[in-house]
């Protein structure tokens, strides 16, 4: 098992590389025409490559969770510190979990359409979330790795 936690770190790179390098990409890129230009060819690519990497993150820790008993302190609500340490991570997940498939279905509802202004507010949202929620999952698993 100790193998799986170089599939999650290359994972977590990509993962949270690819929010940075489309934050910077969104405030820098600022022309109308050429984001007509960029987004429909970069995103879906962006879009799969993101999906793959947040599979390969859930599957591989969900495995070496269950394999550190985590799963099973987690289902009876351990309250120990690791335990808590834990818990603060999944949480984290589960909102950038919820974000990103917020993000993604209004990403490929609008790939070549005109967006209305609520689903501006909330795509530019949702990616921002999750940008600054990874940011914080990653201060947690840091902790938690510190601890096993
Ligand atoms: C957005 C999702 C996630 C990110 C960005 C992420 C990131 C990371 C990183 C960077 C580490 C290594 C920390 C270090 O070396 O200091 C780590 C470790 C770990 N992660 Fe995740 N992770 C995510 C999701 C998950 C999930 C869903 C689980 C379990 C259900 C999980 C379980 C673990 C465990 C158990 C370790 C420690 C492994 C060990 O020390 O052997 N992670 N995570």
């Amino acid at each position: 098992m100790e193998f799986l936690i170089h599939f999650h770190l290359i994972a977590a790179m990509a993962w949270i590389g690819g929010s940075i390098f489309m934050f910077v990409l969104g405030v820098s890129l600022r022309d109308k025409n050429k984001q007509k230009q960029v987004y429909p060819n970069i995103g879906p690519i962006f879009g799969y490559f993101e999906v793959a990497s947040l599979l390969i993150l859930l599957v591989s820790g969900i495995l070496m969770a269950g394999d550190k008993g985590l799963i099973y302190g987690l289902l009876e609500g351990d309250e120990s510190a690791i335990g808590e340490v834990f818990y603060n991570k999944m949480m984290l997940v589960l909102f950038v979990i919820f974000f990103t498939i917020l993000h993604f279905v209004i990403a490929f509802k609008t790939n070549t359409k005109e967006r209305t202004k609520l689903q501006n507010i909330l795509s530019r949202t949702s990616s921002l979330m999750v940008l600054l929620l990874n940011l914080v999952v990653l201060h947690y698993a840091i902790i938690l790795r510190s601890m096993l």
